[in-house]
């Protein structure tokens, strides 16, 4: 049976002392309460420690939002592997839409994150998604099949397990435009598809496929009622532990 998982990430927001209250606010909603999901907090980097030390008593894991590819070298600027993994970190996100459009990140690029993180034990979230141009041109598929292919190149049937599948559609990243629980589904069932055809049925049946794209609290319980829709990945509702909670218990 595959996790459901609802993961936030926080972007470029939380100083220090913001990241103390966010997790501690989220942890203190969250006592005593039977999580029916998985819960992930991706702070930005220079949190991370803290939030790793915040986290330990709980059952919120940690992600870092981003990862370079290769093991160390000169690359001013650059996070790695076993930097993030010293801070207590078992997720990446890799893909995200903002890392593919602000930065250039390509589908190759990706790949190579992918494939790395796995082979130190990252687990990866890995983000797709089409713009809102490509939407209405009638390729989302065809777009999200292309990320999904090259992105996963080379990654192995029992790899693919250590991976969640972020389906992020742009055009409802930050916007408060949230696809209905029928678009994000339909999406969803093409992923699923795919990747049976691309491993198995079994492993397919077995992948979690995170929604994101202005999930907020009033609009959670609709998506994740949805049978391929498997949690969410939260951007601007995870900033406030009582929104981010109430995401969680939505599942
Ligand atoms: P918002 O929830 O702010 O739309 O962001 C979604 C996102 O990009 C999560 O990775």
């Amino acid at each position: 049976m595959r996790k459901m998982v609802i993961a936030g990430n926080w972007k470029m927001h939380g100083e220090l002392n913001e990241t103390v209250n966010l997790i501690s606010g989220i942890k203190n909603l969250l006592e005593d309460y039977d999580l029916k999901c998985d819960v992930i907090v991706a702070p930005p980097f220079t949190s991370l420690e803290t939030a790793n030390t915040l986290v330990k008593d709980s059952q919120i894991k940690l992600s870092a939002q981003n990862m370079h590819f290769e093991d160390k070298g000169a690359f001013t600027g650059e996070i790695s592997h076993s930097m993030l993994k010293s801070v207590g970190c078992e997720y990446v996100i890799l893909g995200h839409s903002e890392r593919r459009s602000i930065f250039g990140e390509t589908d190759e690029i990706i790949n190579k994150k992918i494939i790395k993180a796995l082979s130190v034990g990252l687990n990866p979230i890995f983000c797709i998604g089409e713009t809102l141009e490509e939407r209405e041109a009638n390729i989302t598929e065809k777009v999200v099949e292309t990320q999904i292919r090259k992105g996963l190149e080379n990654v192995s049937e029992s790899d693919l397990a250590k991976i969640i599948v972020a389906y992020e559609p742009v055009w409802a990243i930050g916007t408060g435009k949230v696809a209905t629980p029928e678009q994000a589904q339909d999406v969803h069932y093409f992923i699923r598809n795919l990747i049976s055809q691309m491993y198995s049925k079994e492993t397919a049946e077995n992948l979690t496929i995170q929604y994101g794209g202005s999930v907020k609290p009033d609009n959670a319980a609709g998506l994740l009622s949805k049978p391929d829709i498997d949690g969410a990945l939260v951007g601007g509702a995870c900033l406030k532990a009582d929104s981010f909670v109430d995401i969680i218990k939505a599942c």
